[in-house]
């Protein structure tokens, strides 16, 4: 186990096989920190039910502790060890998208430690799809507490090699099972409060959920970010994913549905990156690195060498997927300035822009 700060731990590089599933069980019954692929994004895991466990989640992320932890689990049975008040409208949502990116939310029992929970007396509590996470789970017999495994401020990982690049040195291993496949975290739904709410969309939408469980709110702060009102989930409240250099979303002014004719679209996708490429001339001009984030379809607009490709226009899953790491390569590279493409009319539109307004400080460029 590390002290704060300490970054000279030898951290194991391990696969997803089960001897080595076996050795990282091994290592979070002893109270150690291990990183581990989700379906969304990678986790840093440790055990929930201590409380010493998760004060060094928080010291190797450098994340403020009244930021509560999100508890993983492999049965549905767990919820009532943790959990009380499990509603009807809980039940039906953990038979339809458990294992999976939904994680919801119900008033916690003792036996989960206010360090796990910020103090808050309810508990988020999520079980993964991800074949790899289950089996950790499972073999360790141990409720996992994890966040996602980055250095707070920076990108959600989603592939083990951004883990190693935030936490090589600080946690004691990190299971490598491939690229995710969402890319973006899970969708977070209150279910302490009377009408069930989402406190942070992702890729199980308010209509999915509403289908099976009727009317579901939205968390205010996501939709109109009110530097007055408090976020009920308080790690939507901090700026996340903030890339170092200065980066602007140019979005078109009117709306673009699916009937809208295809010239029509067009104009609209030619106005936007010719915006785009005359703020980028001005700047690469006056000797600034500058990188430029859009679909693979639209990469004949931009220069080639300063494209930053972000999945396909045809699924909005492949944005997701690559939004976060497109992000850690304009660090990469040094990036001053960083012009991206709106994605609001994509598939997911809605959690994949709540996650890039707030890595540009909600900086929009409307053409
Ligand atoms: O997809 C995911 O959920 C990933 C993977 C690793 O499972 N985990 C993840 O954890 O995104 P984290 O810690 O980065 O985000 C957890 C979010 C934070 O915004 C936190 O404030 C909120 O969940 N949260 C946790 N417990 C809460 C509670 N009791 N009430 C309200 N919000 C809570
Ligand atoms: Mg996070």
């Amino acid at each position: 186990m590390q002290d704060n700060n300490s970054n000279n731990i030898q951290t194991k590089l391990l696969t997803d096989s089960s001897e080595d599933i076996s050795v990282a069980a091994e290592i979070l019954k002893n109270g150690g920190l291990v990183a581990f692929p989700t379906e969304t994004v990678y986790g840093l895991g440790g055990n929930a039910l201590s409380p010493e466990a998760s004060g060094a989640i928080y010291a190797a992320k450098g994340r403020p502790s009244d930021n509560p932890l999100i508890v993983h689990i492999c049965d549905t049975d767990s919820v009532s060890e943790l959990a009380e008040n499990i509603t009807e409208e809980a039940k039906i949502l953990m038979e339809a998208f458990w294992p999976g990116p939904l994680t919801i939310i119900l008033p916690k029992k003792s036996i989960v430690p206010d360090a796990t929970t910020g103090g808050l007396n309810t508990v988020a509590i999520r079980m993964p799809s991800h074949p790899a996470a289950l089996a950790l789970i499972r073999e360790s017999g141990v409720y996992i507490a994890a966040p996602s495994a980055n250095l707070s401020g920076r990108p959600s990982p989603t592939t083990a090699h951004h883990v190693a690049e935030d936490m090589n040195g600080r946690i004691d291993a990190i299971i490598d099972g491939g690229p995710v496949g969402i890319g973006i975290e899970s969708t977070i739904v209150d279910l302490s409060s009377d009408v069930p709410t989402i406190l942070r969309p992702g890729y199980i939408t308010k209509k999915m959920l509403e289908e099976l469980i009727g009317e579901v709110s939205i968390d205010p702060t996501l939709i109109h970010p009110d530097p007055n009102i408090r976020p009920k989930a308080p790690g939507m409240k901090y700026t996340h994913y903030a890339p170092a250099g200065e980066l602007s979303i140019i979005e078109r002014n009117e709306d673009v549905s699916d009937t809208t004719p295809e010239e029509k679209k067009a104009e609209g996708e030619a106005a936007v990156a010719d915006t785009i490429n005359t703020l980028y001339n001005k700047k690469k001009s006056e000797g600034f690195t500058v990188k430029i984030l859009a679909p693979s379809e639209h990469s004949h607009f931009y220069n080639a060498e300063d494209l930053i490709s972000v999945g396909s226009t045809s699924s909005g899953i492949t944005v997701a997927a690559r939004l976060y790491g497109a992000l850690r390569d304009c660090d990469d590279a040094g990036a001053d300035f960083i012009y991206s493409e709106s994605f609001k009319d994509y598939e997911l539109g809605g959690a994949i822009m709540n996650r890039l307004l707030k890595a540009a400080g909600h900086r929009v460029i409307y053409v």
